[in-house]
């Protein structure tokens, strides 16, 4: 299978973090070059690099840019630039907890080398970490891949929503490494990707994906998903998350929720796949989690045209939460949490940060 370097670091701890730019897919597979924290940061909040565990990864190299210039710093100037470069990058984007996770994992790697190493030697071991959280995703999403591919079945037709794949981590994928290890292992699927309004990650990113990767996909507009299961076309659907309530509530892109109420109505199971790092057990059910809302003009004026009135009242949720109870099963990289249940979660993904 084709591999998709979706984010890389360029060169020692003085290079840089390079990244597809994926609001120019499918039509042009272009990467950009984030030299500072200013471009990592809009990279992140106009989706360039969207995805919960990639963004993860992108803040994690995006704090060794921004400390780039802190190297030759005394200790105190070190640690106040990289408070004011963690709490700059944690104003991107609300909902994905990875950030939020990765930024974490960052400052405490710092924190326990204060005192003991230089600045220069901190930035090194933080591009180290960095690093790290890279490959451990890589490795999650393996493992998922695995862990979910047991629960399709040869001949089966998937319906998957936005994009949870290579693009949207390390590589491979959440929910479509379920597909490209389940495929891998010899059994034929049928994918249908919802096109995903009003970003079409569904269309641009997965569809790409999957055609690159020769799976047979089918895209299909989100409103047609219920009429395409009462064909009997769709055995199984799959997504990805942004954050996991320690109750199993799930946040994902904007639409998923109503997906779930579908395939209920139609009893065809709903699956989650999700690294441990999308995991937040700090909230104990999905109504804290923060839901991002973006530029109306994302509907009004999507892609370059005017397709709603000037001044139309717009209400543009980028995520929903589906309830635990409509998750047949989440998939993470330790296995299979089958009932979605608080002390299920807690069994298998550890207990609250
Ligand atoms: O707004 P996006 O494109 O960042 O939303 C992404 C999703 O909702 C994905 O399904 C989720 O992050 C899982 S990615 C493996």
């Amino acid at each position: 299978m084709k591999h998709i370097d979706t984010l890389r670091w360029a060169g020692q701890a003085d290079g840089h973090l390079e990244l597809i730019d994926q609001t120019l897919l499918p039509v042009e597979l272009t990467e950009i070059a984030c030299r500072d924290i200013e471009t990592v940061w809009e990279a992140i909040k106009m989706l360039r690099v969207r995805g919960a565990p990639a963004i993860g990864i992108a803040a994690a190299y995006g704090v060794c840019v921004g400390m780039k210039t802190a190297a030759d710093a005394n200790e105190e100037t070190f640690f106040t630039r990289l408070a004011e470069v963690t709490d700059y990058l944690a104003g991107s984007r609300p909902t994905a907890v990875n950030l939020f996770w990765a930024l974490d994992r960052m400052k405490a790697k710092a924190q326990s080398l204060r005192g003991q190493q230089s600045p220069g030697e901190i930035l090194a071991a933080l591009l180290d970490e960095a690093r790290a959280i890279h490959e451990e995703d890589r490795r999650m999403c393996r493992a998922m891949g695995r862990h979910g591919a047991t629960l399709l079945e040869d001949g089966q037709g998937v319906l998957t929503h936005c994009n949870a794949g290579g693009l949207a981590t390390a590589d491979y994928g959440t929910a479509l490494g379920v597909i490209f290890a389940a495929v891998e292992s010899g059994k034929r699927l049928k994918v249908y990707a919802d096109e995903t309004r009003p970003l079409l990650q569904g269309a641009r990113l997965t569809a790409w994906e999957l055609k690159q990767r020769g799976i047979d996909v089918t895209v299909i507009c989100d409103s047609m998903a219920a009429q395409v299961m009462r064909e009997g076309r769709v055995q199984a659907v799959i997504t990805g998350a942004d954050r996991i309530a320690a109750n199993g509530d799930a946040a994902n892109k904007i639409g998923t929720y109503g997906l779930a109420v579908v395939a209920a109505a139609h009893k065809i199971p709903f699956y989650v796949a999700a690294p441990s790092s999308t995991f937040d057990l700090s909230l104990p059910e999905g109504g804290a989690i923060p839901i991002e809302q973006r530029d109306p003009r994302e509907i009004t004026h999507g892609f370059g045209r005017q397709t709603a009135p000037e001044g139309v009242n717009v209400y543009n949720p980028a995520f929903d939460v589906t309830p635990a109870r409509l998750i047949e099963a989440l998939i993470c990289e330790h296995g299979l949490i089958r009932p979605v249940t608080t002390e299920r979660i807690a069994q298998v993904v550890g207990s609250p940060r």
